[in-house]
């Protein structure tokens, strides 16, 4: 099969979180299965300059957006066998940081109609078209809307994953029509409507063949009013056609063993990766201190993942015997939280407000414990690095938290880490309060350990399930 995957960042070349991750790897797994896989990504400013350099022009035209026409390069480059194509334009795309302008909405319109015009220029007509999340939620909309009635696009299946129902790309609907350029007649409920707005989620939701997300709680939980972010009624309507397939990651770019950013590499020794716990302790500037748990945080700091309860709790966290490192950006309330902890406890708690790759593997590594406490995650990567680098997670019950850590019994010997099921503070600091008593017991813990390198996250198995609703999808064209 032949498949375009339509993104807003992809590792290696931008990532904000964990969509990069996806984009990086899912891909390969599937051009492992043999398939023919190419991805197409906005040209952004931030990408590196060695990647800039080696991409070659295939082809340039103008995009309609709204009454302008704006240029669109396509530029081409390959890595490690998988062919990425680069939407070129400077006004859009040459700035610093990928999201957040006022413009927005114009850039990712713009994206999503430059996606779909270039198809016929790229010498690769796709089977399937794979968009994600709502900045190129509106390419299966323009595909059938613009595109609809020309023969080479004919034959074109679309999925659309949602990685994340909360950001849905909702701009004032008269701009989004303009931009559009389309008549009032798509903007009803049924169709790019949301609340008196324009909505470029309900684009993929209504436009695409069929619809993913990344787990199966989470597909289970985004029917439902209390997750489903006001489109739950839509989600519920499109029945089995929403699917939950679990994310994976890249196993070989997650692998203690080879990971070139950690003083020592381990993949089961635990001494070893002790090592790397006192490296990450001088590096962050806590005390060296073999005994004491270390627990790690590396997430974006917004709502979602937790820090209400975190922040109710601080204090009492940081009365136990432990440490806590944390490294993240976004909301100033959280940043301050934690600024402002580590101020009072310096022999404690490690903030460290920025964006680092290689940091956050060390404190991967480095870490005894991984806290996530989301109070939704579609999927969550956090925690299936952590288990790879055998940081125990800690984490709430929900979407694809739920469906990776198993909690640990220590009467069966079971689990791979802690999880609690309500959004309650105090319920989260008795289970962090729990994981630090088993790291006392060196028999348990190494019996823990064990587990958590037991179960496979690799993307083998979830590509085969990709590639099987991809080959449905194709098999119903047949028959159409
Ligand atoms: P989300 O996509 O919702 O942010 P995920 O758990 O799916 O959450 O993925 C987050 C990804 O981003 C992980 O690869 C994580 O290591 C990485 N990440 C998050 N914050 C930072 C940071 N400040 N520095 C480096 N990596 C980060
Ligand atoms: C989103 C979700 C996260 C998921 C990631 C990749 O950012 O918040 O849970 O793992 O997308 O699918």
């Amino acid at each position: 099969m032949k498949i375009l995957f339509a993104a807003s960042e992809a590792v290696p070349f931008v990532k904000t979180g964990g969509l990069a991750d996806v984009i990086g790897s899912l891909p390969q797994a599937l051009k492992e299965l043999g398939h023919d896989v190419r991805v197409i990504l906005p040209k952004y400013e931030d990408i590196p300059e060695s990647y800039r350099d080696g991409m070659t022009l295939l082809d340039s035209f103008t995009v309609p957006v709204g009454w302008r026409n704006q240029y669109c390069g396509v530029e081409q480059l390959e890595l490690e066998g998988v062919v990425y194509y680069f939407i070129d334009n400077e006004f859009y795309f040459r700035r610093k940081g990928i999201y957040g302008y006022g413009d927005d909405a114009e850039r990712f319109v713009f994206f999503s109609r430059a996606v779909a015009d270039a198809i016929p220029r790229l010498g690769f007509l796709p089977d399937i078209v794979h968009c994600n999340d709502w900045q190129t939620g509106l390419v299966p909309f323009c595909l059938k809307v613009h595109h609809g009635h020309q023969e080479e696009y004919a034959r074109i299946r679309t999925v659309f994953t949602i990685h994340n129902l909360k950001y849905q790309g909702r701009f004032n609907r008269g701009l989004l029509q303009d931009l559009l350029g389309v008549g009032d007649e798509y903007f009803t409920a049924d169709k790019l409507e949301f609340y008196g707005d324009g909505s470029c989620m309900k684009g993929g939701l209504v436009y695409s063949d069929a619809v993913t997300t990344v787990s199966p709680t989470y597909a289970e939980e985004i029917r439902t009013r209390a997750f489903g972010e006001g489109l739950d009624g839509m989600l519920r309507a499109r029945g089995d056609d929403l699917l939950g397939i679990l994310n994976g990651i890249d196993a070989a770019d997650y692998d203690p063993m080879k990971d070139p950013n950690l003083a020592v590499p381990y993949r089961n020794s635990m001494a070893k990766k002790r090592l790397n716990k006192s490296r990450l302790q001088e590096e962050v500037g806590l005390p060296v201190r073999e005994d004491v748990p270390l627990i790690g945080i590396v997430s974006r700091l917004v709502e979602q993942k937790g820090f209400d309860l975190i922040a109710c709790v601080l204090d009492d966290i940081l009365r136990l015997d432990v440490q806590l490192v944390v490294l993240g950006t976004g909301d100033r309330t959280y940043e301050e939280l934690f600024r402002d902890a580590a101020g009072r406890y310096p022999d404690k708690l490690s903030a460290n407000i920025r964006f680092h790759e290689p940091l956050s593997r060390r404190i991967y590594a480095g870490s005894d414990l991984f806290l996530m406490p989301s109070l939704f995650e579609p999927c969550g990567l956090g925690q299936l690095i952590a288990l790879r680098y055998k940081a125990a997670p800690i984490v709430r019950e929900t979407g694809g938290l739920k469906d990776t850590v198993q909690a640990f019994d220590e009467l069966t010997g079971q689990g791979n880490g802690f999880s609690f099921a309500n959004y309650n503070a105090h319920d989260m600091l008795y289970t962090i309060e729990r994981a630090v008593k088993l790291y006392q017991d060196p028999k348990l813990w190494a019996t823990l350990a064990d587990n958590m390198g037991r179960k496979d996250f690799s993307w083998r198995r979830s590509a085969q399930q990709y590639a099987s609703m991809y080959g449905k999808l194709l098999a119903e064209r047949c028959l159409v």
